[in-house]
C-alpha cells in the first residue's frame, strides 16, 4: 500500500472538514483532488454551512479576490450536523444562517416558509 506525506494518507483515508463553510469548501477541495480524490465528510459548525454549504455537493474556492474561482462538483460520503456547535456561534453568524434558512424555505420549501410566519407572528 503506497502512502503520502507526513498525514500517512491513502486511498482508503477519510477526511473530515470540521468548520464553516471556508473549512468545509476548502477540505473538500483537498480531498477531492488528492490523488484523484479521497473521500470527506461535513461536520458543519455553522448555521450556514449546516443549512447550505454541506449540502449539494458542490465546492469552491476563492483565488485572486475572485469568489469561488475554482469550482467543482463532489459529493462528501456523509455529512453529520452537531448542534452543540451553534452554542458558541456569534449572533451575526446566526443570523447570516437563519437568512440562508429563509432563503431556502422561501424558493423551494413553502410549508416551512409557513411554520416560520406562523411561530414568527
Ligand atoms: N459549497 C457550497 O455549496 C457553499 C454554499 C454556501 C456557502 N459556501 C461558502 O461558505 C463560506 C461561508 O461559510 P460560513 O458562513 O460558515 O463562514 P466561515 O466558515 O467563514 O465561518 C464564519 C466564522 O465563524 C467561526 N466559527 C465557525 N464555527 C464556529 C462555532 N461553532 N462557534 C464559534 N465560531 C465559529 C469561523 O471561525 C469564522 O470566523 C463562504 O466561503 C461561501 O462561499 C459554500
Amino acid at each position: 500500500m503506497q502512502v503520502w506525506g507526513r498525514a500517512q494518507l491513502d486511498r482508503q483515508s477519510l477526511v473530515l472538514n470540521v468548520g464553516g463553510g471556508v473549512v468545509g469548501d476548502l477540505g473538500g477541495f483537498c480531498a477531492a483532488t488528492f490523488k484523484r480524490g479521497l473521500d470527506f465528510m461535513q461536520v458543519p459548525t455553522t448555521l450556514l454551512a449546516m443549512t447550505d454549504a454541506s449540502i449539494g455537493g458542490k465546492l469552491g474556492v476563492d483565488f485572486q479576490g475572485i469568489k469561488q474561482y475554482w469550482r467543482f462538483p463532489a459529493t462528501c460520503r456523509r455529512a453529520h450536523r452537531p448542534c452543540f456547535y451553534l452554542k458558541t456561534l456569534p449572533q451575526r453568524e446566526l443570523r447570516s444562517g437563519m437568512a440562508e434558512g429563509y432563503k431556502h424555505a422561501l424558493i423551494g420549501a413553502p410549508p416551512l416558509w409557513d411554520f416560520w410566519q406562523t411561530k414568527n407572528g
